[in-house]
């Protein structure tokens, strides 16, 4: 069979299409059909090379929503029909001790998607089952894909600094990856303060369940804190003043990062020592965290806020994401 997918097939070029054969299924794979697809930024970060481990073609689209058409013999918990969703990771060991602790996202043989194969910019996706989850019957089609990358990022970084209910919790940027940091936050009995570049999105971030807004405009620094923070979590893909913001945290708070600036931080040792504070980053979610975060935002009906594109319009959706204008997640769909 020939799968038809969207690629950039050199660094930064528009989406065009590519045609291929996929590998051949073994026995714990699946074949999807695509039904939508989120855009997040780490879609843009790969076609840019900003990372340096792009290979080219590369097909985005790691926010994936389908229904099984084909599965392998050997697997037992997925069956043709259902609706699936799958994120970054596409495998891991499953045999090291992160994978047995159920972090195969912190595995070393662990494979991105669309790193180490090719994402969900096409009409199926042939992945291995075991990186593919079942869709509550309570999250539309549409929405569900952004909680499989970005959900489930700010979900396992916000559980991971720490964060239970009662607490004060911070969001730097409120992007697709923000707005369900704030949702995830708020819903389970935080109080939210975000940081944000758009005075559109200032106005609107309490009915994403925020109670304070602090606009910083784009280049400059937060001005001196009036509150202290708990948890504070960026979600920006451009390097901050971190120092400013780590003012805002509280003696033992966390800053954690999700978001990747292209530079190394900088952070003045006494801004740390002086109140205990930690700095830590997270990458992705285990399997085990995306069920958990599956059922916490289908009971507490968190909902990525979505823009569809039919996906003919993925390169016009990937400007908007670009130009910061997408209010708050692009999706693709399939008819
Ligand atoms: N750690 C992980 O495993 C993981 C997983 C997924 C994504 N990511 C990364 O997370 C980052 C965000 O992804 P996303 O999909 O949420 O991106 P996005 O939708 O483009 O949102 C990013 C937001 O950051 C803010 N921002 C952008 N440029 C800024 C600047 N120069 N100064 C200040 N704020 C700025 C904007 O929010 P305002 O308009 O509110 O200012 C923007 O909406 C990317 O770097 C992505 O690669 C990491
Ligand atoms: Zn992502
Ligand atoms: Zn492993």
């Amino acid at each position: 069979m020939q799968i038809n997918a969207l690629a950039a097939h050199q660094l930064g070029e528009a989406l065009k299409p590519y045609s291929f054969e996929p590998k051949e299924r073994q026995n714990y794979d699946c074949l999807i059909k695509v039904l939508a697809c989120g855009i997040c930024h780490s879609d843009i970060h790969m076609i840019d090379n900003d990372w340096g481990q792009s290979r080219y073609p590369v097909v985005p689209g790691h926010e994936v929503i389908g229904e099984i058409v084909e599965i392998g013999s050997q697997v037992n918990h997925l069956k043709v029909g259902d609706r699936v969703g799958v994120g970054w990771q596409m495998s891991s060991c499953l045999q090291c001790t992160d994978c047995l602790k159920g972090n195969e996202n912190l595995c070393d043989q662990n494979q991105g998607l669309i790193v180490n194969g090719y994402g969900g910019f096409a009409d199926y996706l042939a992945v291995d089952s075991r990186f593919a989850f079942p869709i509550p019957a309570g999250i539309e089609t549409e929405v569900a894909g952004p909680l499989l990358c970005g959900g489930v990022t700010v979900y396992s970084a916000l559980r991971h600094a720490g964060m239970s209910s009662g607490q004060e919790i911070g969001v730097i940027g409120v992007g697709g990856l923000g707005h369900m940091a704030v949702q995830f936050a708020s819903r389970l009995g935080n109080s939210v303060t975000v940081f944000t570049t758009s005075e559109d999105k200032a106005e609107f971030a309490n009915q994403l369940g925020a109670r304070h807004v602090v606009v910083v405009p784009p280049g400059e620094s937060p001005p001196a804190p009036t509150r202290q923070l708990d948890i504070i979590i960026s979600t920006v893909p451009q390097s901050l003043d971190w120092a400013a913001y780590i003012e805002y945290l509280s003696s033992d708070g966390t800053f954690t990062l999700v978001g990747v600036p292209p530079e190394p931080l900088t952070i003045p040792l006494w801004a740390l020592l002086n109140k205990r504070r930690r700095v830590m980053a997270s990458p992705i979610g285990g399997r085990a965290m995306i069920i958990e975060m599956l059922s916490v935002a289908e009971r507490f009906g968190i909902k990525p806020i979505v823009e569809t594109f039919p996906m003919e319009q993925a390169n016009e959706a990937m400007q908007k994401v670009r130009d910061n204008k997408v209010r708050y997640r692009a999706v693709l769909t399939v008819s």
